[in-house]
């Protein structure tokens, strides 16, 4: 990170002057001072401040200030809680250290549980012809990735932990909530893509998330009124992108967020995608990353490494999500799996079926280059035969919602309800409703307005938010929520009798 020394108004007026040297009662050398104040979080690794003249072009070193160490590197941090199972009852907790050694998570009356350590190296990154800054100029020691499974809770409930040990201190305590058990009426969620980070300094920093803070705060606001029970983040996590640091900066930023309620992630390109690994997109965009760091930080309940799909039950609700970056055609395992986790579904248990991932099926903001006709045509009528109710992607960055859509087709359109909100009738299902929530940070993609909008596009807006849902057996309402005036954009009900 970088601030410019014109941030201290007074710097360049010279306003703070000092004699450093004087020749017979008269000053003969002057300097003038400025301030500046860094954000800055324990990243484990010493820091150095360097000034330097001559802007980024031809950046030429002034002054360092030689290595500063971090009072406690094996400080526990960045605690974040996700769902293991569709009980309720048992929660992973997964933070960060500079400590190898085992720690414990205490909860409850009295439980403990011991950490599983793990790590990634910079051999686990990958190359190509390109540059790959994870291996090479973006690479940071990442410390310890402690995780642990806190059982025996009980769900829709308040808990208390706190992480970490003796020897490398203690967290916080922090008081949690366990989200509704699957089969159970009633969950409140939010779900967002393409969030990222922002400094919360005036700093220039390499690749920024402009919307990022504004709308993890109005998020941290929902959780402390106690409105929220989980969030799901549909990929674009950090774009770290191969600069490593970047996901510290990230596990801050979401900290008060994913500490106390389940945060659940899907992978997006910027986590996965590069070239001559694997992935369906042949891509540069998670720098040489290929889906480790996003592992190791966001253990999520997947089948196997570098498999990142799985479902979850949460209240009314069944979760299907997949890895848009992997292979979903016909003859893939991970096509095998969702066909029949779709299949399995007890709609009488969870009525609502959620289907999601990271690339959209649908997006009427320069179609041509983000929608997948191949995705559409292959994973498209797997939701039509499952019924499934509703569709988030991300990727692309504004909130668009569809009507009733199959193959580029309305199927149905939703009726005004007596308050005027659109409300589409799953008794009389006739296809899935898609919703574009990409909006959570990455600058927005604008609509163009010189051609028409796609009559299957019932609500297009560009600006930086969330959506909000309230699920019930009977309904599902759901809101875009404008971050910065905490206005609802656009509000749907999907209701079956
Ligand atoms: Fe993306």
């Amino acid at each position: 990170m970088a601030m410019y020394m014109s941030n201290d108004p007074d710097y360049l007026s010279c306003k703070k002057q000092e004699c450093k040297k004087y020749d017979k009662g008269k000053c003969v050398v002057r300097t003038c001072s400025g301030t500046l104040t860094f954000h800055v979080i324990n990243i484990r690794t010493d820091i150095e401040f360097l000034l330097f003249g001559g802007g980024f072009g031809t950046p030429c070193v002034l002054s360092r200030s030689g290595p500063i160490s971090f009072a406690n590197p094996k400080k526990p941090l960045y605690g974040h809680i996700s769902s293991v199972d569709s009980t309720g009852t048992s929660m992973r907790l997964t933070w960060v250290s500079g400590d190898k050694e085992p720690q414990q998570v205490q909860y409850k009356d009295g439980k403990t549980k011991l950490s599983e350590v793990t790590t990634f190296s910079r051999d686990n990154m990958c190359t190509s012809d390109l540059p790959s800054p994870a291996k090479d100029f973006g690479w940071h020691d990442p410390g310890f990735i402690h995780s642990a499974v806190m059982t025996e809770l009980k769900p829709s409930s308040t808990f208390w932990y706190r992480y970490g040990s003796d020897s490398a201190g203690w967290s916080e305590q922090i008081q949690f909530r366990t989200p509704p058990a699957g089969g159970s009426d009633e969950l409140k969620f939010v779900a967002y893509g393409d969030m990222g980070k922002a400094p919360r300094d005036p700093s220039v920093e390499h690749y920024i998330q402009p919307g990022s803070l504004s709308v993890i705060n109005a998020i941290a606001d929902e959780v402390n009124s106690n409105n929220i029970d989980s969030v799901f983040h549909i990929g674009d996590i950090s774009y770290a992108t191969g600069f490593l640091v970047g996901w510290d900066f990230f596990l801050h930023q979401i900290s008060h967020v994913a500490s106390r309620v389940s945060y659940m992630t899907a992978i997006g390109n910027h986590e996965r995608d590069y070239i001559s690994s694997g992935s369906v997109y042949i891509t540069p965009d998670s720098g040489g990353e290929c889906g480790v760091p996003y592992e190791t930080y966001f253990p999520m309940p997947t089948p196997a490494k570098d498999k990142p799909w799985y479902s979850i039950d949460q209240g009314s609700i069944h979760f299907t999500v997949i890895s848009t970056e992997h292979n979903w055609s016909p003859n893939s395992e991970q096509y095998q799996w969702m066909t029949k986790d779709m299949a399995s579904v007890d709609r009488s248990r969870t009525p609502w079926l959620i289907f999601t991932g990271h690339r959209p099926m649908y997006s009427s903001a320069n179609a041509f280059m983000n929608v997948d006709d191949k995705f559409v045509r292959e994973v498209e009528p797997l939701l039509l035969a499952n019924k499934v109710d509703l569709v988030f992607f991300g990727h692309i960055h504004n909130y668009e919602r569809t009507c009733s859509i199959y193959q580029q087709e309305c199927k149905a359109m939703p009726t005004k309800d007596r308050n005027g909100i659109d409300t589409y009738d799953h008794s009389n299902y006739s296809a899935p409703v898609h919703a574009v929530i990409g909006m959570a940070g990455f600058s927005l993609d604008k609509f163009t307005n010189d051609v028409p909008a796609n009559k299957w596009s019932l609500s297009r807006i560009s600006e930086y938010g969330y959506l909000r849902a309230h699920a019930t057996k009977k309904e599902i309402k759901l809101e875009f929520v404008n971050s910065n005036t905490k206005k609802v954009g656009d509000s749907f009900r999907i209701i079956k009798r």
